[in-house]
């Protein structure tokens, strides 16, 4: 079967300065996968460049063996928090049907099955008793899980989430893992953005470290090691800030 992503020599610029640098790696279907790196290290620039947000400089990639805009539908996207304006007036219900538009296309009348979809979801994320309440009430935590029952709506093949633990209480962290299992274990693939290196071993099956260069992908008991982290954390000058010093100075 065709990976989940399989990423070729892919470089990315924002302006002058490298992002992502000749990143070549994949990821199979049907796994728990972590971009892991420190702050700074391209893990939002990775995610987006996949959603065909921003355009790479060199290289590609293919999704589900696909181009981008062949399956963009099966795509399912939790951006970061600091990414979302929050002060956009929408409901709980109303972020929810949105993951049945992105399945079926705007301009289509949801039906009953879609409806009872969109119940169930948040019913599994905890939130049916805040259907009515607008996001912007909600804690980080239920705001993180409204964000996941948009995405079991769309009923992707492929789930892509920036830091769903980030901000978020322990029980909405245990909700949201639960969920998350459950589908990988219905044979969905899940990428998540994910820094804290404490629960790293227990959360992923696989894991991309990457410190704007690719430091080790792969299995994560094979990758996990403590040179490869050494590698992407351990540095008092990341690559990044190296390079963003050489390219100032040739600037
Ligand atoms: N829109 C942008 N324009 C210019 N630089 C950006 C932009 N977004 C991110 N960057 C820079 O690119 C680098 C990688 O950012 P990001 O992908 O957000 O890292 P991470 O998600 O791993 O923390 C950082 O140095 C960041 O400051
Ligand atoms: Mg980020």
């Amino acid at each position: 079967m065709d990976p989940a992503i399989e990423v070729l020599s892919l470089t990315v610029h924002y302006g002058t300065s490298p992002v992502l640098w000749d990143l070549s790696f994949s990821i199979p279907r049907g796994v728990l996968a972590g971009i892991i790196g420190p702050n700074g290290a391209g893990k939002s620039t990775l995610l987006k460049t996949i959603l065909g947000l921003i355009p790479p400089a060199v290289g590609g990639f293919r999704i589900l063996g696909k181009n981008f805009e062949q399956v963009r539908t099966q795509i399912a996207y939790v951006p970061q928090k600091g990414a979302v304006d929050w002060d956009f007036p929408i409901t709980v219900y109303e972020l929810a049907e949105m993951g049945a538009y992105a399945r079926l296309g705007l301009f289509r009348r949801l039906t009953k099955d879609d409806r009872a979809l969109i119940i169930d979801s948040l019913n599994k994320v905890g939130l049916s008793d805040f259907q009515n309440r607008e996001i912007r009430e909600l804690s980080g935590g239920q705001q993180q899980r409204a964000f996941l029952a948009r995405a079991l709506v769309q009923q992707a093949e492929l789930y892509l989430l920036d830091e769903p633990f980030s901000g978020v209480d322990h029980a909405s962290e245990e909700t949201i893992l639960r969920i998350i299992k459950e589908m990988v274990g219905a044979g969905k693939s899940v990428i998540i953005v994910h820094h804290d290196l404490e629960t790293v071993k227990r959360y992923f099956d696989w894991v991309v470290l990457l410190n704007t260069r690719l430091i080790g992908a792969g299995a994560a008991s094979k990758v996990l090691t403590s040179s490869n982290l050494q590698k992407a954390y351990g540095q008092q000058f990341t690559i990044l800030a190296e390079a963003l010093r050489l390219s100032q100075e040739t600037a």
